[in-house]
């Protein structure tokens, strides 16, 4: 049975930089990630172990230092860290920021803000927290006809082609709507690469937490186009899903670390080939 690993599966150089970031000053007193700082729950515990505070807001800390993670945070809320004193960390990735500047620039010309991504997403939350009422969806159904001016932009890691259709639907019902396509690059190169190895093999398996969203929507991707597993290591691998497999295609979400791909190779290669 051969195993092909797609091209950019894995760690983004956003959540690398973050988590490099981290490394510097985990043995400092007192440093507290607010959020999740990636979406593995693998990578926190082992953070955790190494005595940093994962915390949901800074009003009960005092002192210390505060990690902001890849997703970023509205403005506010990094005025108010400010405000109390605390050193920052800031590890927003700048694809992120860069979804904040135009954002926030678009809002300044006139236009509405519609942000096509998961409310509950914390990218999702610090980039509608420095807007003025955005109107946030995950497709184009509830959208009436608007007769203002409004700007279409996309949570960095949402699927390229869900976004297309929405805003080829929202064209129809916007008189005027400008499309600003903000998905990042490390996710449309991990999507198209997925895209591609689930056409040549009999099974794709997804390896990443099951909280992250871009990892779910890489299965989402491939199971469109071959038979999908999506696991979070190595252990939840079955011997039944490999039977009479000739070709084994591995991607990876951007929070997965290699140790957590790597240890499912080395289980399909040891147990199941
Ligand atoms: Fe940045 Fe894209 Fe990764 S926005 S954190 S490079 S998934």
């Amino acid at each position: 049975m051969k195993i092909s690993l797609a091209r950019n599966s894995g760690f983004c150089f956003g959540v690398k930089k973050a988590l490099e970031e981290v490394e510097k000053i985990k043995n400092k007193y007192c440093v507290y990630i607010l959020g999740q700082l990636i979406h593995n729950k693998q990578v926190i515990n082992e953070l955790k172990k190494k005595g940093i505070k994962i915390i949901d807001d800074v009003d009960s800390i005092g002192k210390g230092t505060v990690v902001i993670s890849a997703h970023g945070i509205p403005d506010k809320l990094k005025k108010k860290i400010k405000e109390k004193n605390l050193k920052i960390i800031d590890t927003t990735c700048p694809l992120v920021e860069k979804v904040h500047n135009i954002t926030k620039e678009l809002e300044k010309q006139g236009y509405n803000m519609i942000i096509f991504g998961d409310r509950e997403h914390t990218e999702v939350k610090g980039i509608a927290g420095n807007l003025n009422a955005p109107v946030i969806i995950n497709n184009a159904s509830g959208i009436s006809a608007f007769n203002k001016k409004y700007a279409l932009v996309s949570q960095t890691t949402q699927d390229q082609e869900e976004f297309g259709r929405t805003a080829k639907e929202l064209r129809k019902r916007i008189k005027e709507l400008k499309v600003m396509d903000t998905i990042c690059s490390a996710t449309k190169q991990r999507q198209n690469e997925a895209k591609k190895l689930a056409k040549k093999v009999d099974m794709m398996l997804v390896i990443g937490d099951f909280s992250s969203a871009n990892t779910r929507r890489l299965e989402q991707i491939c199971l469109k186009i071959v038979e999908t597993r999506h696991i979070e290591t190595a252990s939840e691998l079955k011997a039944g899903w490999f039977k009479g497999k000739a070709h084994i295609g591995i991607t990876a979400g951007a929070s997965t670390p290699d140790w957590i791909i790597k240890g499912a190779i080395e289980r399909i290669k040891n147990e199941f080939q």
